[in-house]
């Protein structure tokens, strides 16, 4: 098992010993797990290419780490507990052994089909046992999981089929989501239908066990694929950098892209942050409510738990069925000792009052966590106050599908916390602000561009089929650089308060949403000219989406075609970016070459139009009159 601090002291030494000494303090750390062969080389890197390898040479599998290494000493402990969206649903546990023996079956399965080493499977499942065994039995032989949300449209899960050419995609019939059923298999059947060819076989999850459309050629029944296999399938032997999976996320250009995390650091990386940033104790029970879908989910439901031989809970609902009560009637239920959620969920429940929370018996927390966006500080209060009961550590933590983990928080009882701060970079974290020109900025209470100046084992390598973006997006901005997109600031103390992205990239309700694709959707919906996107304050998703769209002639029935405009995003993309506020306009602002200035855009959706700054070098300044007029924030 990986180091745990325990002090302040600890995580002064620890810190000072990994910027010192990167390799002894992470080769230290991976010796923690079970290696095929040791690595040759703990680290080698540039950020120009950008080329990182972590524990080269060593060979190793994580389920290997997350399973078998647990069965002597934790086979009989409950390494999962499932709780179900229904009220009257069934929960269930699985323990290691339980849970290696489905992973092992499962990986048979999939052998069966063919799929092997290298190969792309592609997820679009629920929140069920299958969808972590799954994912678990890609990495057992190999094959790289490419988790999509099962919130996003057919066009957006072919999308992502397609730039991986996954060979076989995994689903379920229906998704059961509070009070609704979700029919998922006719999303992926329609994104077959656009064209996914390079998929063999359609794996179906028999869920709710109501009807589908069943695709002789293709499909599946999960129950059939492993109704006659072996209990054990041996681990493929992986090299530390070979692939673990691709998660898709969005950028400021663009379709999204696919992060792709290695084997070895990623595995020390978790285990480490799991540790010590929730400082999990051999009897806890862990809880984290996002969705595996995101990378929340990989790291710190799935990954991060298992390799420290944990107990993680994952929950099929939603926070608000059958009321607001859920989450903490859960944990109640389960005696659960670390929470960690989203702020937008925070602000949902905080919204419907305090009674939902108060009458739970939630004496079993430790530690709550936050992540995903910035945290405001009424949330916050909430949070430490209504949760938390006044006594309990709220871990603020920030970092990024890229980041593979946790990069900045408070350690629970051993650093402190000021609210809305992520405070202070984890051991083997080298954070730094600069200014637009790269700048080091070294005096603190200045707000500047968060970037990273060394490697850590979780980093992302590449994006998927395309290194040169990869290179563009992270490491071009400043030279010898991660640049992360945020800007931050630091206190006097040395805590960072993230502000928020300085890209156009929005979080709503903790998913990130790409400015440009919205626009590209909008633009998708018939009488469109041309759009922006940009977001605005929303008391709930943190971040609303305001559209800004012209249309071909006069519309004559504005309300249906904003609905058009709305169902066209849902279409492309998924419910979660239909725009909150659509305004029409007969032209946007923009400079003489062309360039649309969302400055001016992102005023008006705020509101705050009293000072929108030199606008007499537009090429129409005339327009910012007219869409001011009709704003609908003010
Ligand atoms: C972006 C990354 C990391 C898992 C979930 C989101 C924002 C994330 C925080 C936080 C303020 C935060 C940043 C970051 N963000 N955590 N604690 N405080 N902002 O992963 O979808 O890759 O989004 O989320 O803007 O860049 P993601």
């Amino acid at each position: 098992m990986v180091d745990q601090m325990k002090t302040l002291d600890d995580y002064k030494k620890a810190y000072k010993n990994s910027v010192e000494n990167p390799k002894d303090f992470w080769g230290k750390q991976a010796e923690n797990f079970v290696w095929y062969k040791k690595w040759d080389n703990v680290l080698d890197w540039n950020f120009n290419e950008p080329n990182v390898k972590w524990f080269e040479g060593g060979k190793l599998n994580i389920t290997e780490n997350c399973l078998d290494r647990h069965l002597d000493s934790r086979g009989d402990k409950t390494a999962l507990i499932w709780v179900s969206n229904e009220l009257d649903g069934e929960d269930k546990k699985y323990t290691y052994r339980e849970l290696h023996t489905e992973v092992n079956r499962f990986a048979n399965g999939l052998k069966s089909k063919g799929i092997k080493k290298g190969d792309r499977v592609v997820f679009y499942m629920p929140m069920v046992p299958e969808l972590m065994i799954g994912m678990l039995a890609c990495a057992r032989i190999g094959a790289i999981h490419s988790i999509v949300f099962a919130g996003f449209s057919s066009q957006a899960l072919a999308d992502r089929v397609q730039d991986a050419e996954a060979k076989m995609i995994i689903c379920s019939d229906f998704n059961n989501r509070g009070a609704k059923k979700i029919p998922v298999k006719a999303v992926v059947d329609n994104a077959i239908k656009m064209g996914c060819t390079s998929v063999e076989t359609v794996v179906v999850h028999k869920n709710t066990g109501a009807e589908v459309e069943w695709n002789e050629n293709l499909d599946i029944y999960l129950h059939d694929l492993t109704a006659n296999v072996d209990d054990y399938c041996k681990p493929e032997e992986m090299d530390a950098e070979d692939p673990l999976f691709i998660l898709y996320t969005s950028g400021s250009t663009g379709k999204p892209k696919g992060v792709v995390h290695t084997t070895g650091g990623y595995m020390v990386y978790t285990a480490y942050t799991f540790k010590n940033v929730f400082q999990y104790q051999e009897d806890d029970i862990y809880w984290c409510t996002a969705d595996i879908g995101w990378i929340t989910g990989h790291s710190y439901i799935t990954y991060g738990p298992l390799l420290e031989g944990a107990t993680t809970m994952m929950f099929e609902g939603v926070p608000t069925y059958p009321d607001a009560g859920r989450f903490w009637e859960i944990v109640q239920k389960y005696k659960v000792n670390q929470f960690y959620t989203a702020p937008t969920a925070i602000r949902a429940l905080m919204a419907k009052g305090d009674d939902f929370v108060d009458k739970y018996d939630l004496s079993s927390l430790k530690v709550l966590g936050t992540v995903g966006e910035p945290i405001n500080e009424e949330a916050w209060i909430w949070y430490f106050e209504k949760v938390g009961r006044r006594s309990i550590p709220i871990v603020d933590t920030w970092w990024q599908t890229e980041t593979g983990g946790i990069m900045i928080s408070p350690l629970p009882l051993i650093t402190d916390m000021r609210p809305t701060f992520a405070s202070y970079p984890l051991p083997g974290i080298q954070t730094i602000l600069v200014d637009t020109e790269g700048n080091t900025i070294e005096e603190n209470e200045v707000e500047g561009l968060l970037c990273v100046k060394h490697p850590w084992p979780g980093i992302l390598r590449t994006t998927w089929g395309d290194h040169k973006r990869c290179k563009q997006t992270y490491f071009s901005a400043f030279p010898e650089l991660y640049f992360t997109g945020d800007a931050a600031r630091r206190d006097e103390d040395g805590r960072y308060r993230i502000i928020g992205r300085v890209d156009d990239v929005l979080n709503v309700s903790g998913h990130r949403i790409g400015t440009a694709e919205v626009e590209n959707a909008i633009n998708e919906t018939p009488g469109v000219v041309e759009s922006a996107v940009v977001g605005y304050p929303h008391d709930i998703k943190g971040q609303g989406i305001y559209a800004f769209v012209i249309t071909k002639g006069k519309i004559s029935d504005e309300a249906e075609f904003k609905k058009l405009v709305a169902n066209t995003v849902r279409t492309e993309i998924g419910p979660i970016a239909k725009p909150d506020i659509i305004q029409l306009v007969s032209g946007l602002p923009k400079t003489r070459s062309g360039k649309i200035m969302r400055r001016i855009l992102r005023k008006i959706a705020t509101g705050d139009m009293s000072n929108l700054g030199d606008i007499s070098t537009l090429l129409n300044p005339e327009i910012v009159e007219e869409i001011k007029r009709k704003a609908k924030n003010k």
